[in-house]
Parts: structure tokens; sequence; C-alpha cells
């Protein structure tokens, strides 16, 4: 069912106390959508076991079920510490873990073997704008997940152009709708129309109103602005 969702992307930030603190506040407020903190890894569990009203999504998952890869998170260990959401192909992964979409779809299995929910980012560099292929390419992102993913479970999916995401420049609304809606095309191609789909990109409390206002927006992946309770609350507030 296509929901309001406000997700905050944490990233690589903030220390243990302030996670602590910044999670206080968060829960503090009130707003009218559903709303996740991708906070790092670390402190996930920190935050189940608090009684916090907002859900909880991490930043990645291990592609393969368990065994011996140093340093990584299984998806199966994520839900057992009662996480219900993971963000998979986030283009900073794409870019710096030079992530794959077949890496990708795998992560997609692993998750929803865990009957954990995808966040699925894709996403066009400017360069793929600039050529005028972004609705295509985008829109290849997503096929290549929803063709090869061992089930189509339930997900969301988040459209990020990477020119937008930390620079400060933001897709116009129509920009954003154009994409929404190409990709809405897509999903109902797959009979997953309901499918929720978040803006992500330089999103703040004073463009929040107006791309969320869209008719295939259904909220947003907000990183900056999530650092701040009061900015992402603001952003949470602005259906
Ligand atoms: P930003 O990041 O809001 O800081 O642009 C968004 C994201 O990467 O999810």
């Amino acid at each position: 069912m296509r929901k309001n969702i406000v997700a905050g992307n944490w990233k690589m930030n903030v220390t243990a106390s302030d996670a602590k603190h910044l999670m206080d506040e968060i829960n503090q407020g009130t707003y009218n959508c559903d709303l996740i903190v991708a906070c790092p890894t670390l402190y996930l569990q920190m935050a189940t076991t608090k009684d916090y009203q907002f859900s909880l999504a991490a930043q990645n998952c291990h592609h393969e079920t368990s065994g011996a890869y140093t340093g990584e998170v299984s998806a199966q260990m994520l839900a057992s510490a009662d996480i219900k959401y993971g963000i998979i192909g986030h283009s900073e992964r794409r870019e710096y873990q030079n992530e794959t979409d077949e890496l990708i779809t795998k992560k997609f299995n692993r998750l929803v073997e865990n009957n954990m929910t995808p966040i699925l980012c894709v996403g066009e560099s400017l360069d793929i704008r600039q050529s005028g292929k972004h609705l295509g390419f985008v829109a290849n992102q997503l096929k290549h997940v929803l063709d090869n993913c061992a089930i189509r479970a339930d997900f969301i999916l988040a459209y990020e152009p990477v020119w937008a995401i930390g620079t400060g420049e933001t897709a116009s609304p129509e920009q954003a709708q154009e994409m929404h809606q190409h990709l809405r095309s897509v999903l109902t191609s797959y009979q997953k129309e309901d499918t929720s789909i978040l803006y992500g990109g330089s999103c703040k409390p004073g463009n929040a109103k107006e791309l969320f206002a869209q008719t295939d927006i259904d909220g947003g992946l907000i990183g900056g602005a999530s650092l701040k309770a009061e900015s992402f609350l603001a952003i949470a507030n602005s259906f």
C-alpha cells in the first residue's frame, strides 16, 4: 500500500551520545507519516532497547547469508535484532564500494528472506541526466532488481538523483515528479504500483512540502537534514 514515509539516513555521522540524544528528540516529535531512522549499525540495537515510536533501518547489509566475511553484518543478524528495513543500492555504495545491480539484487533477496523491507535506491549521475537518458537509466536499475529477485516482495523505492545528494541542489518538483511518474509506470507493469516512492537529494524543510505535494512522491529519504531533530521533524510534517 502506498504510504507517506520519511526516512532519515544518518550515513557515517554522529557519536553514540549524540545518537541517543537525537533519537530521544525525534521520539518526542509528532508527525503524520511513517518515520524511519537509518542510523549507523552500531546504534541500531541501542535504539531497539528503547520504546521509540519510529522504525529503524540498516544502511546496508551483506549479500551473503552468513560466513567468513569479517566486519560485515547480515540481514539475518539485523532481523534477529528487530530491524525492519534495510537501505540498499545507495549511490554512495554504488560509487565507493562498486556495488552493482547484481549485488544489490542479492541484498534485496537477503532482506526479503528475513522478512525485512528493502528501501531500494536508484538515481542517475549528472552526466546521464545531461545526456537525456535518465528515465531509461533509472528504470533499468529498478527493472534489474524486479526481473532478477527471488520473490517480488513489497519494498520502498527511493529516487535519489546523484547530482542532488549532499550538494544543496534539489531536483525541481517537476523533475522529481517526471521521474517518479516514470518509475510508477514501471512498477505498474510489475503489479507493484502501490509501492511508496520517496524522493532523496537535498530535501529540506524549505522544499519538502512542494516535493511531497507531487502526485507520485510519497515522501523523502533525508540525509543532511535528518541529523537535526527540528529539520527532520519539520520534513515529516510536510504532507
Ligand atoms: P542529502 O542525502 O539529503 O544529504 O542530499 C540524501 C541521501 O543520500 O539519502
